[in-house]
């Protein structure tokens, strides 16, 4: 197997779960050595004993600046350098239908906090360490819903366009020093986010059965496809890798197509 990440160290954030621990399993499986940084301590222990010695678990919570550079620190101390920073964490906040006129700001500064505040920290404290070395690879994790509205909250959409801000704001300074920075955005994926999504909408559903009701109803619904948390984590891969040393500032959207109005059994020409 081409390993794609070989020699490289990386921190993915939000990787005890999901994308994020998709992610560190495929570039510890491409030859990479992972910090995995996350909230949920015992889960994040235990995925990192799973992978392996080439995985360290770390608690990072990323509303925080401090656990930010912590974790970088980490990487440098234990690896001597950092070339991947995957800003992965995300929370999706309140899922009821919530009119404009009735949203919460306390609500939004919780989500933006995580999800927008944090991507600005991570961009700040990897560049910290990547650019005296002249190389480097920022991710994040944004979503559809950055670029399409009526797909999420109002709160997380916000968030994650302000993601793709952070993007075009660093890309080109960073550029000059050999850092590369890009995003990722996803549409549904099957992970426990999209659990908690699917148990408010209805009860009892199972993300197997919530998989195979919307690729059946993706002709009649409104609704984007479901994903597995591994078509994220090879973009993330082939983002991350020397494969992509021109993609700079770039928004790699990983939908079936949604985001540009392909729907689930149309012609295929
Ligand atoms: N699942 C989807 O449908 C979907 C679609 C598009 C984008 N995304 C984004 O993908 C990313 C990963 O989500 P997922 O679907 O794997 O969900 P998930 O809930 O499985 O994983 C998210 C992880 O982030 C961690 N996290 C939350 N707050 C944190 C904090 N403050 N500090 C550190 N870690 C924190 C959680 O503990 C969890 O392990 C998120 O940014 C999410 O917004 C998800």
């Amino acid at each position: 197997m081409h390993r794609r990440l070989a020699g490289k160290v990386a921190v993915i954030t939000g990787a005890a779960s999901g994308i994020g621990k998709a992610s560190a399993t495929e570039f510890i499986n491409n030859g990479a050595k992972v910090i995995l940084a996350d909230v949920q301590d015992d889960l994040g222990h235990a995925v990192a004993a799973e992978l392996g010695p080439d995985a360290t678990y770390t608690r990072c919570d990323v509303k925080d600046e401090a656990q930010v550079a912590a974790a970088v620190d980490l990487a440098v101390a234990r690896h001597g350098r950092l070339d991947v920073f995957y800003s992965n964490a995300g929370v999706l906040g309140s899922v009821a239908p919530t009119p404009l006129a009735s949203l919460d700001l306390g609500e939004f500064d919780r989500v933006m906090a995580v999800n927008a505040r944090a991507a600005v920290a991570v961009a700040k404290h990897a560049a910290r360490a990547m650019v005296p070395r002249g190389s480097g690879s920022v991710l994040f994790t944004a979503s559809m819903s950055a670029v399409m509205g009526g797909t999420g909250p109002t709160s997380y959409s916000v968030s994650k366009a302000a993601v793709l801000g952070v993007v075009r704001a660093v890309a080109g300074e960073l550029a000059r020093h050999g850092v590369r920075v890009n995003a990722i955005s996803p549409c549904g994926v099957a992970t426990p986010m999209a659990t908690r999504l699917a148990e408010e909408a209805s009860p009892g559903v199972s993300l197997e059965e919530l998989k195979r009701a919307m690729a059946a109803s993706m002709e009649q619904v409104d609704a984007g496809p479901l994903i597995d948390p591994e078509d994220v984590a090879r973009a993330a891969v082939f983002l991350a890798s020397d494969e992509a040393r021109y993609v700079n500032g770039h928004n790699l959207v990983v939908d079936c197509g949604f985001t540009v109005g392909k729907l689930f059994k149309m012609p295929q020409n």
